[in-house]
């Protein structure tokens, strides 16, 4: 099971590159390690995922087993499918029924699985991208959603934006400390956190925690950012974002919950692994379905740096640093950056963003 995650893995990050417009180009080795850095330290997951070429039979057969009838005659089956075809032999399948129901709920493909983003939200965000319209006009038509308004102050206000300054209380000084970029991405959050269903029971919370993680670890990239090389703007709205194909897949549970009508009984392991390997590629999915644009799907599907198709990918690595610091401050736990080095494949500048996070109190362990 392990070995087939692996290699499913890789399959489905060359199709994922595919998707938001990359090649098919093998991954590259592990990066520069930072000063200081042990460079024998084992990177399991990039070097079982480059020892195992992909092995299409096998893959084909296992999904068609997964199906429960190797007669029939298939198409080959899309990568994501062989995430799901994998998926099915975890024994939280076996305990439970209504974990095959899931993993055939989240097998419909993206357009049954990603929903729409509603229309209001689609109009404010046009509205950003309109050359014609003032800010003044921008700020009208915003303040005319009350949860955006709340949203919008909320973040102006908060230490990522606001810290050292007076409060603001309008619309239009929100807008002006914020940018549209900022702006947009809180449209985003503020519609995704609308549309996606919660799943009900102990689920709830798990959404809570995910939300809490992407709010806290937004403004970390926001900070890192110049220290990459990105764009602070781009990084915070990725960030704020980076988790949310794991809100897709509670939204299905939800879906399940108002099928079966009652509460999915799903083991908490066979939850685990149904987040940790689909979240990224059905991040990815959302966010090309939701136009936030090529870097975004990218960042958003590579935030672990599982793999590489060799281009440089620098908000995927701000992701993967700032995500770290938040799991190291909320732990209380030091943040030991040769492993996040190592393993991140991280290329930014050691000391710079060592300034950066000692400045946000994180944590850290230099070894
Ligand atoms: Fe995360
Ligand atoms: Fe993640």
């Amino acid at each position: 099971m392990k070995l087939l995650s692996y290699r499913v893995a890789t399959v489905a990050i060359g199709w994922l590159n595919k998707l938001v417009g990359g090649d098919s180009t093998p991954p590259k080795p592990a990066g520069k390690p930072a000063p200081g850095t042990a460079t024998s330290r084992p990177a399991p997951r990039d070097a079982l995922a480059d020892s195992m070429a992909p092995a299409p039979d096998a893959m084909r057969a296992l999904f068609a087993q997964s199906l429960g009838d190797q007669n029939e005659p298939l198409a080959m089956p899309t990568p994501f499918d062989l995430i799901i075809a994998g998926l099915t032999l975890h024994a939280g399948v076996k305990q439970s029924p209504d974990a095959a129901a899931l993993l055939t709920l989240l097998g419909g493909g993206p357009a049954s699985v990603i929903r729409q983003l509603p229309a209001a939200a689609q109009a404010s965000l046009a509205l950003c991208d309109d050359p014609n319209i003032t800010r003044r006009e921008l700020a009208e038509k915003l303040a005319e959603d009350p949860a955006l308004v709340q949203a919008l102050l909320r973040t102006a206000n908060s230490a990522a934006f606001g810290s050292g300054k007076t409060s603001v209380l309008a619309i239009a000084p929100a807008l002006d400390r914020i940018g549209i970029a900022g702006v947009r991405s809180i449209i985003f959050a503020n519609s995704i956190d609308g549309v996606l269903s919660r799943p009900g029971g102990e689920f709830n919370a798990m959404v809570s925690e995910v939300w809490n993680h992407m709010v806290r670890t937004a403004p970390i990239a926001r900070a890192l950012a110049p220290a990459f090389g990105a764009d602070p703007d781009e990084a915070f709205s990725i960030a704020l974002l980076h988790d949310v194909g794991k809100l897709v897949i509670f939204d299905r549970i939800s879906v399940l919950r108002s099928q079966l009508r009652r509460d999915a009984q799903l083991a908490p392991a066979f939850v685990s692994a149904v987040l940790d390997e689909l979240h990224q590629p059905l991040g990815a999915f959302a966010a090309s379905e939701w136009n936030m644009g090529e870097a975004a799907s990218r960042a958003i599907g590579e935030h672990h740096r599982r793999s590489s198709d060799g281009r440089p990918n620098v908000l995927g690595e701000v992701v993967y640093v700032a995500e770290a610091a938040d799991h190291a401050h909320r732990r209380g736990k030091p943040l030991d950056l040769r492993v996040v080095w190592f393993d991140g494949r991280i290329n930014a500048d050691l000391d710079r963003v060592v300034a950066v996070l000692r400045n946000l109190d994180i944590p850290l362990n230099l070894g």
